[in-house]
């Protein structure tokens, strides 16, 4: 998880059995080195990079001026942005250099696949990669480019969607019930199952399903190791599933979250669409750097089982949920 990712939360899993995980997307490569690091100094288990793949720019730049315009006016009601050139986003090739420096177990990708000389380069020296994809068509590219197990994200997932073609992302909401059948019947590789799974439960409906392991996010956000915001936190407390609203207006790109007065204004009739990716991102982040106080509803990211996640100890909310799911698969 990107932005929520300590390495103290992925030692925790780690000890516990499960894979720790970090989102590289905002690390520079440095910073990729470091976190590896800290987590090897509290754990030797199973360790997951993730990054998402970049995406050639919105064709039309006409069109992108146009909304990037409209976006800028309408988050003028939030406040006052810090119109200076932020710093620049860590480069991809690096970023990829360094998570392979770094030895992990896993890479994995999201939002796309990874070039065929990366893949034999982690490939050589005994890396596994993992690729998310949210329906078949996307599945079976990653097989073909040589992913080594797919990453079944269903629409109730938090956080951002890893639709291959982001402008289909809406079109193509498939629910995780639906998803893994249809991978489980059509893939050759594992499956991994993402989304809405939050208890042992969930866990044992994604096996039977098909999923070879699950992959958790929002059920993680509350537990002291991830250092959530209290707001953040006290979002997900009780948060239907019908309350997460799926969203481009943090970074133009789909990703579902919690109900803030943000995002509810996104919604509101007359209210522009989001600039297209990453202007988006850009633009909020000048308005966060602004406003560095009045924005912390930004980014509240929650899946639709957000009200399963507790304030445990994460060690113990993947024990009991292994636990809790080998009981109702025995
Ligand atoms: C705060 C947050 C950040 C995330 N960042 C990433 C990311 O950087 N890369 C990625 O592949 N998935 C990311 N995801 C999606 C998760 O990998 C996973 O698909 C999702 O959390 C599963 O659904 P759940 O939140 O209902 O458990 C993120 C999810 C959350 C909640």
């Amino acid at each position: 998880m990107a932005g929520a990712c300590p390495p103290e939360l992925a030692v925790a899993v780690a000890e516990t059995g499960g894979m720790g995980g970090a989102g590289v997307l905002q690390f520079a490569p440095l910073r990729i080195a470091e976190w590896v690091e800290q987590f090897r100094a509290g754990s030797s288990g199973a360790l997951q990079l993730n990054i998402w793949i970049p995406e050639p720019p919105v064709a039309d730049p006409d069109e992108r001026e146009r909304r990037v315009a409209e976006a800028r006016e309408f988050l003028g009601r939030f406040g006052t942005p810090d119109d200076a050139p932020g710093p620049p986003p860590p480069a991809f090739d690096a970023q990829c250099e360094a998570m392979l420096a770094a030895r992990p177990t896993v890479i994995s990708s999201i939002m796309g696949v990874f070039e065929p000389d990366f893949v034999r380069r982690l490939h050589e020296q005994g890396i596994a990669w993992f690729a998310c994809a949210t329906t078949l068509d996307d599945a079976l590219t990653a097989q073909e480019a040589g992913a080594d197990a797919i990453v079944a994200q269903g629409m109730e997932a938090g956080g951002h969607r890893g639709s291959f073609d982001q402008e289909a992302a809406e079109r193509t909401d498939v629910g995780l019930f639906a998803l893994l059948p249809r991978f489980a019947d059509h893939l050759q590789v594992p499956i991994i199952a993402a989304g809405g799974i939050a208890d042992g439960r969930g866990v044992a409906a994604a096996l039977a399903l098909g999923a070879s392991a699950v992959q958790v996010g929002t059920a993680l956000l509350r537990c002291p190791e991830t250092g959530t915001s209290k707001e953040w936190a006290a979002s997900l407390d009780g948060l239907a599933p019908e309350a997460t609203v799926a969203t481009r207006a943090y970074s133009g790109r789909l990703a579902r979250a919690a109900p803030t007065p943000y995002v509810r204004a996104w919604t509101e009739p007359g209210a522009p669409r989001p600039a297209p990716f990453p202007d988006q991102l850009r633009l909020v982040g000048q308005l966060r750097r602004g406003e560095p106080d009045g924005m912390d509803e930004v980014n509240h990211w929650a899946g639709q089982s957000a009200a399963l996640a507790t304030e445990e100890p994460a060690g113990e909310v993947v024990a009991r949920m292994w636990r809790d799911a080998s009981g109702l698969l025995a």
